[in-house]
């Protein structure tokens, strides 16, 4: 839940090069996914895809939709899943506060994930899905039996039996250390498979890390807001600290939003809270990276949002996981895969971004 949103389409964007994907499966049967072309999660057993599936516009009516939730999003998040699974890409990450129960029209988002697993399993009982979702470490939430009681609820509107990944979505401004030992608790009664937290400091991520270790249970993974564009992980310690203990980084917003597919410019900025957050002199500045992506893509014959999920990919230790609306947005990201950016490039794309001054986080990162 970072601070940003909209829902422009493709239309419009001038840009043929978004439907050049790799091809993918068949629709209907889920691609056959190999364990080398997963990686593990952190020290857990846990193997995902090397770019996940973000479900937070999932029913959402407060950042995303233009505030409104109807069946035709609906079908379209649907296709979105399908195509993702067909496509390979098997790990999604939801939220017990995506869709929020308080947000008029909104559906939540693990109801409509869970929904969508058991469609697809009833017609395609070998498809492989791995689900994470996360705990709210709301103020008026005390101790670890807030923890099971909240992945206990998650489970039921998930319509799971447990979850491959459980995380603390954020820190609590008091609890944290009863939440750390909720996710131990969660690991031992089965409910869960592996645990991360999100938006953790480098700080909070050793304290969690140390903690869970003694009780024998590794720290998978960190969540926190990475792209080109937003680097505080590289710049805070957090992403080295991940490196360094083996806890993988879980990059949310990789495309910053959207804003790095190139599909908005000053011209034609994103509409809703987003667009108070990447606003037309932002996308001025942009241009020139942008257009630095375009040209690396085209060498390629790859999207501007392939060649983004590619440079975080390339920086080791991160899985992406960007947000997909519809089947050919799920479709591209599947083409981000199976091909390498060479080391000048990574470069030369690092150097370009940090001419720009990052937009403001998540300021629970900063906790
Ligand atoms: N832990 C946290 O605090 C936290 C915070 C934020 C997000 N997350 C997680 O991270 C996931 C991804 O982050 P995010 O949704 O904020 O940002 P993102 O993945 O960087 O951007 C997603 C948005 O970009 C646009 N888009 C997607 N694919 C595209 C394509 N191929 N071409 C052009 N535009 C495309 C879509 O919006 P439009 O079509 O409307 O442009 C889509 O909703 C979330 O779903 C959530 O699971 C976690």
């Amino acid at each position: 839940m970072a601070l940003h949103f909209s829902s422009a389409c493709f239309r419009g964007l001038g840009h043929s090069r978004i439907h050049r994907v790799r091809a993918v499966a068949s629709e209907g049967s889920a691609t056959l996914i190999t364990d080398e072309e997963k990686i593990k999660l952190g020290g857990s057993d846990l193997k995902v895809t090397k770019i996940g599936i973000g479900a937070w516009s999932w029913g959402d009516t407060t950042y995303w939709n233009n505030s409104q939730w109807d069946e035709r999003k609906e079908k379209a998040a649907r296709d979105a899943f399908n195509a993702s699974v067909d496509g390979g890409l098997t790990f999604f990450d939801t939220a017990e506060v995506y869709g929020s129960k308080f947000a008029l029209g909104a559906i939540n988002s693990e109801v409509l994930l869970g929904r969508f697993i058991k469609e697809r399993k009833k017609r395609d009982p070998g498809a492989e899905v791995d689900v994470a979702t996360k705990f709210a470490a709301l103020p008026w939430r005390f101790g670890r039996q807030s923890v099971i009681t909240a992945v206990k609820d998650s489970l039921s509107r998930l319509g799971l039996s447990s979850v491959e990944l459980y995380q603390l979505h954020w820190p609590g401004i008091w609890g944290n250390e009863g939440y750390i030992d909720g996710l131990g608790d969660a690991v031992e009664q089965g409910l869960v498979k592996a645990v991360g937290v999100s938006n953790y400091s480098e700080k909070r991520l050793r304290e969690a890390y140390e903690k869970l270790k003694k009780r024998g249970i590794p720290l998978a993974s960190n969540q926190v807001n990475y792209s080109l564009i937003y680097r505080a992980p590289e710049e805070n310690g957090v992403k080295a600290a991940c490196d360094e203990l083996g806890v993988t980084v879980i990059a949310y917003s990789p495309i910053a939003q959207g804003i790095l597919s190139g599909k908005y410019g000053p011209e034609n900025p994103p509409t809703g809270p987003r667009g108070r957050i990447y606003t037309p002199e932002f996308l001025t500045k942009l241009q020139p990276l942008l257009n630095k992506i375009r040209e690396i893509g085209d060498k390629y014959d790859k999207t501007n949002t392939q060649v983004v999920l590619n440079w975080l990919v390339a920086q080791g230790n991160v899985v992406p996981i960007p947000g997909a609306k519809n089947a050919e947005q799920a479709t591209e990201f599947v083409g981000a895969l199976g091909w390498s950016l060479n080391d000048d490039e990574i470069a030369e794309l690092r150097s370009l971004a940090s001419k720009i001054e990052p937009v403001v986080g998540f300021p629970v990162e900063k906790l």
